[in-house]
């Protein structure tokens, strides 16, 4: 079998290129896929048993199939060299300086493993990039890659953006909507979107792999991040005048979302959306737009992220608001500081931005969540605040359980939609919060109904109360 010694290298071991590899390396048995990371630490977690991210299901299958034929390396020259075909699953975070500095990708990571990759390599290679970067990277890395090649050395150039969620990554590999996979139209780019494709082929059924030239599919990843963040800011922007008028938000959704036309995902209302990626891509669209001369199209996009800002102060300030114009000095439980449930990742978590507006204006808050490290959370107060881990500690406890958070507390802010915040014994919770007690639903999860009738205030994203 000409397939049997297929080799797959993966350049960045983070939260696409660890969940990735583990399915390709588990549905594809005899295909030996390595995972490298310039981050010792990182591998030196892959490789142990507390794996450096937390994602359903994911522990299982590396415990089953690490150093089967998946395996975790710092080694990047070997697994280069010996790969058929290269993922780059780097991270391309919004630049923080220069031209650009706030909006476009930085692509220095992918540039850096582009020419790691052609210094090493001594084969053909097929390189795909899985990294969302903007319209015409891929030109770029052709061009790094053609530039610094060994001799005799052949390159082809693909687009295979990842479209996996974090908390639900398996299940979003295992089961994709679709594979994107963009390629040269020519002879030797469609021999290698076929190879590319015959991997995905070993458990996505084929009509579910889409084949694209490469402009179109850098641009779709772009754009399906665009229109799922545009759809949450449309929604919060309703949940605002819901507010004012005695309209329910999630009626609405509800409602609007049955027209099959519209559809109800992606309709939930919110404290905001957060991520890695939703902001930075649609700064990347953004970019895009105005480097085209396109104004009206980035004004456009720019609203979705304008929004999402005003939500997150929104919702800080109905909290401040409620407890008669002031939290200074009042003890806040904050439940939830993950951007979303069932990670342990808080990047651009909305619950980062609340906790600093109430910081500000003087609130002592214990924040609880049921996968965040204490540490990450003083490493995210400190960037977001400017202030170090010893200051913040005067105004910042971590508790262990809700409970011990909820305790002695005027308000429960929920800035994540954890399961077990609806679960948790809300008549004990009442008998240790001072009074009156205050709770402030931001992601529309709770029993009002039931809290009300504890005595709770509660107030909500997109009800009036
Ligand atoms: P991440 O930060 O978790 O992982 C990236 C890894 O790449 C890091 O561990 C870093 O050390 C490593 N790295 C950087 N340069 C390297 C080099 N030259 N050689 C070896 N390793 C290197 O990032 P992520 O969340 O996995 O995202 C990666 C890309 O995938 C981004 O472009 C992102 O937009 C995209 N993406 C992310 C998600 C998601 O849910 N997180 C989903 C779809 C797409
Ligand atoms: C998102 C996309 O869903 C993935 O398809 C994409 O691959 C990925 O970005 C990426 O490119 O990184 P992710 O950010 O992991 O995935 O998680 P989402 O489920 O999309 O949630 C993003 C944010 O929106 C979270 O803060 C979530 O709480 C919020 N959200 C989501 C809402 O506020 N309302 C909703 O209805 C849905």
């Amino acid at each position: 079998d000409e397939h049997s010694t297929f080799r797959i290298c993966c350049i960045g071991a983070g939260y696409v290129g660890g969940p990735t590899c583990a399915i390709i390396a588990s549905k594809c048995p005899h295909i030996k896929v390595t995972v490298v990371d310039v981050s010792a630490d990182r591998i030196a977690a892959w490789n142990s048993d507390h794996l450096p991210l937390f994602e359903p299901g994911l522990e299982d299958i590396i415990k089953t199939i690490r150093n089967r034929n998946l395996f975790f390396s710092t080694d990047t020259k070997k697994a280069i060299q010996e790969a058929d075909l290269i993922f780059i699953s780097v991270n391309t975070p919004t630049k923080s300086y220069g031209f650009g500095n706030g909006r476009a990708p930085d692509l220095r990571y992918v540039e850096e493993a582009a020419r790691q990759i052609a210094h090493t390599a001594t084969s053909n290679k097929i390189v795909v990039e899985k990294s969302t970067v903007p319209v015409n990277a891929a030109e770029s890395i052709k061009t790094i890659l053609k530039t610094n090649k060994q001799p005799g050395v052949c390159y082809q150039v693909l687009s295979n953006p990842e479209f996996l969620a974090e908390g639900s990554a398996i299940c979003d590999l295992l089961a994709p909507d679709r594979v994107l996979i963009g390629g040269d139209e020519s002879i030797d780019g469609s021999l290698a979107i076929k190879k590319l494709s015959w991997v995905y082929e070993h458990w996505v059924p084929k009509e579910r792999i889409l084949t694209t030239n490469t402009w179109s599919s850098e641009l779709s990843k772009l754009v399906a991040n665009a229109f799922l963040a545009q759809r949450i800011s449309s929604i919060n922007t309703i949940s605002a005048v819901c507010e004012a008028t005695g309209a329910s938000v999630s009626e609405v959704a509800k409602a609007v979302g049955l027209d099959s036309r519209i559809g109800s995902k992606f309709l939930n209302a919110s404290v905001g959306f957060g991520g890695s990626c939703f902001q930075k891509d649609v700064y990347n669209l953004i970019y895009l737009a105005e480097s085209l001369k396109l104004e009206p199209v980035a004004q456009y996009w720019l609203q979705v992220i304008k929004i999402n800002d005003w939500q997150r102060e929104r919702f800080a300030h109905m909290i401040v608001q409620n407890l008669f114009g002031s939290v200074s000095g009042k003890k806040i439980a904050i439940l939830g500081f993950a951007f979303k449930k069932d990670t342990a990742d808080t990047r651009e978590s909305s619950s980062i931005y609340v906790c600093r507006y109430l910081l500000a204006e003087g609130a002592s808050l214990h924040i609880y969540d049921p996968k965040v490290s204490m540490q990450r959370i003083f490493l995210d107060l400190s960037e977001q605040t400017g202030k170090s881990e010893a200051e913040l500690r005067n105004h910042v406890r971590i508790a262990t359980d809700a409970y011990e958070a909820a305790k002695e507390s005027h308000a429960l802010v929920i800035c994540t939609e954890w399961d077990e915040f609806k679960k948790l014994d809300y008549p004990l919770i009442y008998s240790t919060m001072k009074k009156p007690s205050f709770i402030f639903d931001g992601r529309i999860i709770l029993d009002h109904d039931q809290l009300i009738s504890l005595g709770f205030n509660v107030f909500c994203i997109g009800q009036k109360p």
